[in-house]
C-alpha cells in the first residue's frame, strides 16, 4: 500500500492544530515534520516543542526528517517530544550506523535521507539496518520547489536494492511531488510520499489529498 505523509511545512502554522487534525479526518497515512537548523539546510523551521504540541492531537505516525547538522545531539530530544520515524541525512552525520542503533534504542523507527545528488551505492552496507530509506527529490530546505527528474532513476535503483537486502524498507520520496508526477514516482518504486504544497494549496487539504491518492 502507498502511503501519504503530508509536509506541515506548508500548512497554515498559525492553525497547525486545525490543519493536523485535517490530516488524520481526511486520510493521511503519516505527518510530515521538516526540522530545519539554518546550517545543514539554509532555513530554519521547527523543532521539538512543536511536536510535543501537535503529539497531544494526533495518532498519526509523525515522520520526522532532521535536517540538521549532528543529528545524533537532539535524537532522544525528539524520541521524547513523540517521533515515530526518526530520519536524519547521509551527509550530514559520520556515524551513521551508531546513530540508527541509537534511534532504535527509543524503539523509534530509523530513516535515512540522500540528497538528490547523493547516489544510492552508499547505502549498500546499511540499507538492511533502516526501516526507510528518504530520497530528496528537491535540494532540502524549502516547501514548493520543483521536481529533479534525474531522482527518478534513483528510486528505481533503490527499489531494487531493497529486493535484494530490505523487502520491508519504506522508500520514502520528499519534493516536488504533485498530482503530475506522483504515478511517476510510485511506479519508479516509492511506497511513501511526502507533499507539502500539493496536500495544503487553496487551503483544499480534504480535496487535494482525494486528487493526489486518485492519481497513484
Ligand atoms: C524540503 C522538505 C520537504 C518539503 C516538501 O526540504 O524536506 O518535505 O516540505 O514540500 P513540497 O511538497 O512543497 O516540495
Ligand atoms: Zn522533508
Amino acid at each position: 500500500m502507498i502511503k501519504l505523509s503530508p509536509s506541515i511545512l506548508s500548512a497554515d502554522l498559525s492553525k497547525l492544530g486545525e490543519d493536523v487534525i485535517a490530516l488524520e479526518k481526511f486520510g493521511a497515512d503519516m505527518v510530515h515534520i521538516d526540522v530545519m537548523d539554518g546550517k545543514f539546510v539554509p532555513n530554519i523551521s521547527f523543532g521539538m516543542p512543536i511536536i510535543k504540541a501537535i503529539r497531544k492531537i494526533s495518532k498519526l505516525n509523525f515522520d520526522v526528517h532532521l535536517m540538521i547538522e549532528e543529528p545524533s545531539r537532539y535524537i532522544e530530544d525528539f524520541a521524547v517530544a513523540g517521533a515515530d520515524i526518526i530520519t536524519i541525512h547521509y551527509e550530514s552525520d559520520i556515524h551513521l550506523d551508531r546513530t540508527i542503533k541509537y534511534i532504535k534504542s527509543f524503539g523509534k523507527k530509523a530513516g535515512i535521507a540522500i540528497n538528490p545528488a547523493t547516489p544510492i551505492s552508499v547505502l549498500e552496507c546499511i540499507i538492511a539496518e533502516v526501516d526507510m530509506v528518504l530520497i530528496m527529490s528537491v535540494n532540502p530546505g524549502f516547501g514548493g520547489q520543483s521536481f529533479i527528474n534525474y531522482t527518478l532513476e534513483k528510486i528505481n535503483q533503490l527499489k531494487g536494492l531493497s529486493e535484494k537486502y530490505n523487502p520491508s524498507l519504506m522508500i520514502e520520496v520528499d519534493g516536488g511531488i504533485n498530482v503530475d508526477n506522483i504515478k511517476a514516482v510510485v511506479d519508479a518504486g516509492a511506497n511513501v510520499i511526502v507533499a507539502g504544497s500539493a496536500v495544503f494549496k487553496n487551503k483544499e487539504i480534504e480535496k487535494n489529498i482525494r486528487t493526489l491518492k486518485e492519481g497513484i
